[in-house]
């Protein structure tokens, strides 16, 4: 249909008849003389319909935005003043002789141009939406994305296999969405959560190297950096160590970066055990852009008066923590206030603090509510450990040591962000030594931190039958990228008997395990060689390198918060034959 694309045409065609089609970007009727810019997908051309062709010129001025147009003309150079240096085709324009209309367009709900367009109407018309340049780019960087780290993978011998989308339930902790079966009437099949018991079983089956770039489901509460249905870059691997892993994911995410964005990254990624980060960073997602670190001090805070600090330091399960802001003493009461609301959130019951106005001056030179409380020595004692100076502020946090790494952790990249303290560029961490099990006690029993098929480390098997099995600790490896868990993964248990253990220290049976993932304890019984993977979340790692918030700007048609689909408007109603021939009733919700 044409000539060249619209960002095309440059001085080089001056003269000469070229033939363009796209969307009508803006109109503007400049007293007898109509402009266009018209737009495809490699950019924007200025088109240029004059009154003396009455023909285009009619339909150049019934045009309106969004219009599709196919126009020939000639190309010559822009007017004196007129020109824009900062566009490819700002020194010409075309003037135009024909023109077809291939397509006109209802009054639009937005504009390109428009700000702060809300998500509702962004998502309702997503087709308009993903038109706008910004979109355009962040899909684009999408593909790059996956088409980099497909040949990354592919050149080091990995084959993409496709594994069911109905299938049984995985286990990976959330809800599952569930499919019901026509043909078993009353039976049912679950979405997979992720791909992991058809990856383990690839291994069984011989592979060695397999990925798949795989849809995942999960029914749970959504955020800005979860998707009911996501997508995940999917890895497993035979005859590996979790070092032999971690340093070929390393090297396809420096890849990445250097080839989608040319970003260099550090030769290797810096890795911390879960159990420093949570003691240094109060979370096992550090954001190492940032320097703020939590210090320790429930040993310094056993003995004082202030049963604030000192209940929870006595604890064996309590937490007293100090967190130095640099530069912090300038923070107005109302900020701190704020702050105290903040880590409220978190199950805080306050945040009490030291300004250290004057080092020098002794006690006069520090302001705080607490330091009637504590001995002169643990007032040195906390100086001494965070490393505060003159001008800073100490923060504290004392509580079971869950909500004091949640508050203080939270608190720490909030503060950071408040006070411009995140460092420019890409920190990434390699967070290993998880423990294999926690305790839920809402539900009263150990649940894995990971997924059940995870391994504990071999001179750790035997402690899985004691009372010390909550202290064993993982092969388990997440990749952190500024603050944000993109990728976790695991050396997997080969043998049956280890699996066994583990899923009897899980509270989950023979009988249930048997229904649940029997096939899976049955591969592993067939030579199952020792392997593990890891799983990249695929709309995170976009988000984060196309510079969004929220996963839902990487996703073409995502669904909202309320997990529905604001354009087709999924999920809807049934009608009542295809619920008979799937066996089913509705149960009719209490109004
Ligand atoms: P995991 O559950 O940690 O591991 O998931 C891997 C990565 O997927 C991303 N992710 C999500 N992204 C968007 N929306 C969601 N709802 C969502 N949930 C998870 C995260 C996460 O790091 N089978 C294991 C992997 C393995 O062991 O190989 C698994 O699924 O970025
Ligand atoms: P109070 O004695 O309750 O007035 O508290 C004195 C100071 O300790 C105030 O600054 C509170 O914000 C703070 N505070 C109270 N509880 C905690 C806690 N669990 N952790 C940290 N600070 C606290």
């Amino acid at each position: 249909m044409r000539t060249h694309h619209c960002g095309e045409v440059n001085e080089s065609l001056i003269e000469q008849q070229v033939t363009v089609v796209g969307w009508v970007q803006n109109r503007r009727d400049h007293g007898g003389v109509i402009f266009i810019d018209l737009r495809d997908r490699s950019g924007l051309l200025q088109v240029v319909i004059d009154p003396d062709t009455p023909e285009p010129f009619a339909l150049a001025d019934a045009a309106r935005n969004e219009y599709v147009l196919k126009m020939t003309g000639f190309v010559r150079t822009r007017p004196e003043g007129t020109t824009n240096v900062n566009m490819p085709t700002g020194m010409v324009e075309m003037l135009t002789k024909e023109i077809e209309v291939l397509n006109t367009c209802e009054p639009l709900p937005f504009q390109h141009e428009d700000k702060d367009i809300s998500e509702t109407v962004r998502l309702k018309h997503r087709y308009l939406d993903l038109r706008r340049p910004i979109m355009q780019h962040t899909l684009r960087t999408r593909h790059e994305v996956t088409k980099t780290m497909r040949r990354f993978l592919e050149d080091e011998g990995f084959v993409e296999i496709e594994t069911p989308i109905l299938t049984r339930s995985t286990p990976e902790g959330a809800r599952d969405y569930l499919v019901p079966s026509r043909t078993h009437a009353g039976q049912f099949f679950a979405m997979p959560q992720s791909p992991q018991l058809f990856k383990q079983l690839l291994m069984v089956s011989g592979f060695e190297k397999y990925y798949q770039v795989a849809r995942c489901f999960r029914d749970e509460d959504l955020r800005a950096d979860r998707q009911p249905e996501f997508t995940q870059l999917d890895i497993e691997m035979s005859f590996v160590t979790e070092s032999d892993v971690m340093q070929m994911m390393t090297q396809m995410v420096k890849k990445l970066f250097a080839s989608v964005l040319g970003e260099s990254l550090p030769k290797e990624f810096p890795t911390i055990t879960y159990s420093e980060a949570m003691t240094r960073f109060g979370t096992d997602r550090p954001d190492m852009r940032i320097d703020l670190e939590l210090s320790e001090i429930t040993d310094l805070m056993q003995a004082v008066e202030f049963k604030v600090f000192s209940g929870p330091a006595k604890d064996p399960k309590g937490r007293v923590a100090a967190m130095r802001v640099p530069g912090g003493a300038s923070l107005s009461r109302k900020e701190i206030d704020g702050y105290t609301d903040f880590v409220s959130i978190y199950g805080a019951k306050g945040l009490a603090y030291i300004k250290v106005n004057d080092l020098t001056g002794g006690a006069d030179g520090l302001q705080s509510p607490i330091l009637k409380f504590l001995p002169d020595d643990v007032v040195a004692g906390i100086i001494e450990r965070t490393g505060a100076a003159t001008g800073d502020l100490i923060f504290f946090g004392a509580d079971s040591a869950k909500v004091v790494n949640d508050s203080l952790g939270a608190l720490r990249a909030k503060v950071a962000a408040d006070l411009g303290l995140v460092r420019e560029g890409w920190a990434p961490i390699w967070v290993t030594d998880f423990p294999l099990i926690e305790w839920d006690e809402d539900a009263g029993r150990f649940q894995s931190l990971h997924h059940p098929f995870t391994a504990p480390y071999e001179d750790q098997v035997e402690l899985l039958s004691t009372d010390k099995a909550g202290e064993i600790l993982s092969r388990a490896y997440d990749l952190v990228m500024n603050g944000s868990e993109i990728g976790g993964g695991s050396i997997r248990i080969h043998r049956t008997d280890v699996q066994q253990k583990v899923l009897d220290l899980l509270g989950i049976g023979e009988e249930e395990a048997n229904n649940k993932f029997g096939f899976l304890l049955e591969a592993l019984k067939y030579g199952a060689p020792p392997h593990g993977g890891i799983a990249f979340g695929l709309d995170r790692v976009v988000a984060m390198m196309a510079g969004v918030d929220s996963i839902r700007d990487v996703i073409a048609f995502p669904k909202t918060q309320k997990a529905s689909c604001l354009l087709t408007e999924a999920p809807n109603d049934v009608d009542e034959k295809q619920l008979r021939e799937l066996g089913l009733r509705l149960r009719k919700p209490k109004d």
